[in-house]
């Protein structure tokens, strides 16, 4: 067998066993012997690069390679549901739609999956796009991120048309949802609400590689297309497994009213046992030919609803509301309640949001109020029991004025919801919060230190902001408690070594507000040193790709305040990296600026992620696919035929490595 053949025996293969892991649950196969041939072909591959393939197994470890994503426009509009709480607006789509059609009909009847919505394109049995809904006209091309979801094939089998679409929900499964923000706690980072806005935060992330680590799951519950095999939505779905599609083992179709109420009933409790979020039952008339019949209002289909269960509340009484101070010094404040069960746990607190929310439920202390969960993990106040007051109704809570940490006059800026203690530089939680910031993994990294150690450095008066830490000495931190010789030893190692973290990160690890990872890479590519960005006014800062008014005029902010530019000193002089290596001064320009540009093929000079960083060190825009919206195509040997005939219907030029080499020379 030659080298060709053995990479196409293998990606069948693991195709083959892929499938049979996630989407059939029945692995023929152990993970080490999966392992194993995915290492041979992901050697193979690497060594023979002309044999390169976008819907190779090996794709789906994603890659660390940062991307934008372009907006595809949706074939069909990704259209929404029309929602019902209520039974009898069930009953009333049911003869609504029997009076319509005046002939029998089914009902499909699905569970509501509570994730992201995505679109996959198919074309000759191969995945070549996913689309986020994004407005329902366009979305987001997350195809790479796609990709790295096992249950989601890249290749088809059996006799599927030559091009459809199909689309579903992705979703993070319980475990792994709960998984993540264990993980996220003990970083202290911010939580996700929910599986949802997880599900849907992992798949915009730009590394496909830590995509990839989320264990992403989906459900696939609408096929459209022109050569569809069925007139059966149903129908169509179950053929769709066939191909290799996750399609829910929970449909049913229901001839009459009682079997889609005893559908709902049945879930509406049942749903607690399923390993992935639902929030509710679809209900959609079963014939394509019907459907059609019944046709669209002007936001969503007639053949169809949506009935959503209600979120689990409870009532319990508000005992007093206490506030919580942030690392940016945003106030949240939070009811205490009579402990009261709530799905399957125990709940004494819930977030009341902001000033607005309490005025607008009128909330008095001592209130019966409604406690929910929907889905969140942090339960929240959604109403009062105003008839439960007596006569000896307990005062209106009235949002404070003035911080509960340290005593400053609380401010609110114009246009947000929450009020912010102005203290930066003296108040307790965000001088720890700035802190644990600045250590933190994606920032400055600091090994050996977390938030617990920072909390007793600062009780202790060692540290009062991050330039601290670089006059700490293991004497000052060695006989402090759970500490010794060692530990201290690590910290201080530690401390010193964060000295050789690049400009970009050092950036970030200041806490600037709104200058998150991708902001400050930016302004790291922008700026050679701190000076230049200190010097830099509003027009020059929005003059940068992606920096708005408000980045802008935060870090304008930033760099006005004194004892900010002391700090900044003050690191500094500790001898923190803030300019641009030599490395990273080197090679760039903006000759690509405003362009987008697709890269394919396989090449003779550099590699496809060399000429990834190429196009982004000079100012342009790597993208994933074509569109009208493309500057030119960077085509290496072996061009896919699909992305050809796409660049020359609309007209893209298509350059080779030399032109490409020459120009940016
Ligand atoms: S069908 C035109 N089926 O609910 C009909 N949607 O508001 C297209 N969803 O955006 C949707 N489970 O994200 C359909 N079994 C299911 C669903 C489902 C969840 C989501 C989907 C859609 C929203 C509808």
């Amino acid at each position: 067998m030659n080298i060709k053949e053995r990479i196409e025996e293998l990606r069948a293969e693991l195709h083959r066993h892929n499938y049979n892991y996630y989407v059939l649950n029945a692995p023929e196969i152990s993970d080490k012997q999966f392992d194993d041939m995915m290492r041979e072909l992901q050697d193979l591959e690497k060594e023979h690069p002309e044999y390169q393939d976008e819907n190779s197994p090996t794709m789906r470890v994603g890659s660390d390679i940062n991307k934008n994503f372009t907006q595809v426009a949706h074939k069909y509009p990704m259209l929404s549901l029309g929602n019902t709480y209520s039974e009898s607006e069930v009953a009333e789509f049911y003869e609504r739609v029997k009076k319509a059609l005046n002939e029998d009909f089914e009902i499909c009847c699905e569970l509501k999956y509570d994730g992201t919505s995505i679109s996959l394109t198919y074309e000759d049995g191969k995945l070549i796009r996913a689309v986020t809904r994004g407005d329902g006209e366009k979305g987001d091309d997350v195809t790479d991120n796609v990709k790295t979801i096992r249950c989601i094939p890249l290749v088809l089998h059996g006799n599927y048309p030559p091009s459809f679409e199909i689309r579903g929900e992705i979703l993070m499964p319980w475990v792994v949802f709960e998984e993540l923000n264990r993980e996220k706690e003990a970083r202290e980072e911010p939580l996700f609400a929910n599986p949802r806005n997880a599900a849907s935060g992992t798949l915009k992330l730009q590394n496909s590689a830590i995509v990839a680590s989320r264990k992403l799951d989906s459900y696939l519950y609408y096929l459209l297309g022109e050569n569809l095999p069925c007139d059966g939505h149903y129908e169509n779905l179950q053929t769709a497994a066939q191909w290799g599609f996750k399609i829910s083992e929970h449909m049913k179709k229901a001839h009459t009213l009682q079997e889609v109420m005893d559908y709902i009933n049945y879930w509406d409790t049942e749903r607690k046992n399923l390993p992935v979020a639902t929030d509710g039952i679809v209900l959609k008339v079963n014939s394509l030919r019907q459907q059609k019949n019944l046709g669209y209002t002007a936001k969503s289909p007639r053949w169809a609803i949506a009935y959503k269960f209600q979120a689990e509340r409870a009532l319990t009484r508000l005992n007093k509301v206490t506030y919580q101070v942030g690392r940016t010094g945003a106030i949240t404040p939070v009811a205490n309640l009579d402990p009261v069960q709530l799905s399957g746990t125990i709940v004494k607190r819930a977030s009341l949001h902001n000033a607005d929310i309490i005025e607008g439920l009128d909330l008095h202390i001592g209130d019966m109020v409604y406690v929910e969960k929907g889905g969140e993990i942090i339960p929240k106040i959604t109403g009062v029991d105003k008839e439960a007051r007596t006569m000896l109704i307990g005062e209106k809570v009235k949002f404070i004025t003035r911080c509960p940490e340290c005593g400053s006059q609380l401010i609110r800026y114009e246009g947000e919801a929450a009020h912010y203690c102005p203290n930066e530089t003296a108040c307790p939680p965000q001088i720890k919060g700035k802190i644990e910031h600045f250590i933190s993994r994606r920032a400055m990294n600091i090994d050996g230190l977390g938030p617990e150690t920072v909390d007793m450095f600062y009780r202790k008066g060692l540290i009062a902001n991050a330039a601290d830490l670089y006059t700490l000495t293991a004497d000052d931190i060695k006989d402090l408690e759970r500490m010794g010789e060692k530990s201290a030893d690590n910290i201080i190692k530690g401390i010193a070594s964060s000295k050789e973290v690049p400009f970009e990160r050092v950036l970030f690890a200041l806490g600037i507000r709104f200058v998150g990872e991708t902001v400050a890479k930016k302004i790291a590519k922008s700026f050679a040193n701190i000076e230049e960005l200190e010097q830099a006014d509003m027009a020059t800062l929005t003059n940068i790709d992606e920096i708005g008014e408000k980045i802008a005029q935060s870090i304008v902010s930033y760099f006005a305040n004194a004892s900010n530019r002391q700090l900044v000193e003050r690191l500094k002089e500790a001898g923190l990296q803030f300019s641009r290596s030599e490395e990273d001064l080197s090679g760039y320009t903006d000759k690509l600026s405003g362009q987008s540009i697709v890269i394919s093929g396989v090449f003779q000079h550099h590699s496809r992620d060399e000429y990834k960083a190429l196009i982004e060190k000079n100012g342009g825009k790597n993208s994933g696919s074509i569109s009208s919206k493309t500057s030119f195509i960077l085509a290496g040997d072996n061009m896919g035929p699909a992305k050809l005939e796409k660049a020359q219907k609309l007209g893209i030029k298509i350059m080779n490595e030399d032109e490409f080499l020459k120009l940016i020379s």
